[in-house]
């Protein structure tokens, strides 16, 4: 078995904030995004990787010296749109029914046991499937902070004939009257419970997926085109109408977001480093 990889990091980083993206962000003696990339080069499975930057990157040059070649092209505005370029990029090598395997740059924790197992329950299968943990706590949906109950507020996207009448809903029960005036900004900051989402079946999707590549490319080529654009590669292909499998992986594979992320992937890695 052979495999492509690809690697969407074209983003800025908006929630980590900072001076430069998180993938370049400092990790153990490494930046992230290597340690991102390192399960897959030390792989002899995977064939080639595509890695998809930001416009006017100043900061890939310096990785590229430390790691073996890999194919580089330009990111997309949109996450989906920079999977779709490095696909691109890759498509002259790939066949059709290859495997590729799509991991975040800002994923620098995947244990190489995920990596087997994810490879291992999807091998033969036609399309493809994710990591992905079920969901172990409560959930809770928020009210939005103008009262407007969120399918409403998701409907209202739709022609004005279909989107239902909102204005005339009644305060939620409990909540206090002219509450946004008089709020503290402490207050302000904590939303009020909506509803208590059912947790029977949900799962949190993470990365890598894996999936046909000739699928996945037709997959993502079409929802662009229609300008949509899926939260991962997965959805792509729900859209199409496959069903791709679950398989699960471990909480230790984080992706950074935030800063205090960054301190967490620093004692998994450590941990794993001590073992
Ligand atoms: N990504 C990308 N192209 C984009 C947006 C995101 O290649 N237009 C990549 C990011 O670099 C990251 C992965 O997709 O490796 C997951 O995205 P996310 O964690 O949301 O990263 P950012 O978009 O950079 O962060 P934020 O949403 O906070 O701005
Ligand atoms: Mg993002």
């Amino acid at each position: 078995m052979r495999y492509w990889l690809v690697m969407p990091a074209a983003g800025v980083g908006t929630r980590f904030g900072g001076r430069i993206p998180k993938q370049y962000a400092a990790l153990r003696g490494r930046t992230v995004i290597e340690w991102a990339l390192a399960p897959f080069l030390a792989d002899g499975r995977c064939a080639g990787a595509a890695v998809a930057l930001a416009s006017g990157d100043t900061w890939w040059a310096k990785v590229a010296e430390r790691i073996p070649a890999v194919t580089v092209c330009q990111g997309g505005s949109d996450r989906s749109e920079s999977v779709r370029n490095a696909l691109l990029a890759l498509n002259r090598r790939a066949a059709k029914d290859d495997w590729v395997l799509v991991h975040d740059a800002a994923r620098p924790c995947l244990p190489a046991a995920d990596l087997d197992r994810l490879i291992a329950q999807l091998e033969t299968h036609p399309v493809g499937g994710i990591l992905a943990l079920p969901v172990a706590d409560t959930l809770k949906r928020a009210l939005r902070a103008d009262g407007v109950p969120n399918a409403a507020a998701s409907a209202s996207a739709l022609p004005a004939t279909a989107a239902p009448a909102i204005t005339t809903r009644a305060a939620p029960v409990g909540a206090p009257k002219g509450a946004a005036a008089s709020k503290s900004a402490s207050e302000a900051s904590a939303p009020a419970i909506e509803v208590t989402v059912e947790r029977v079946g949900l799962w949190r999707a993470v990365t890598p997926q894996m999936f046909r590549f000739g699928l996945l490319l037709t997959a993502l080529e079409t929802t662009l085109a229609g300008k949509r654009f899926p939260t991962d590669e997965s959805q792509a292909l729900e859209w199409q109408g496959h069903q791709p499998l679950l398989v699960e992986g471990s909480a230790a594979n984080i992706k950074v977001t935030t800063v205090a992320d960054l301190a967490l992937a620093e004692s998994v890695l450590a941990a794993r480093e001590a073992k």
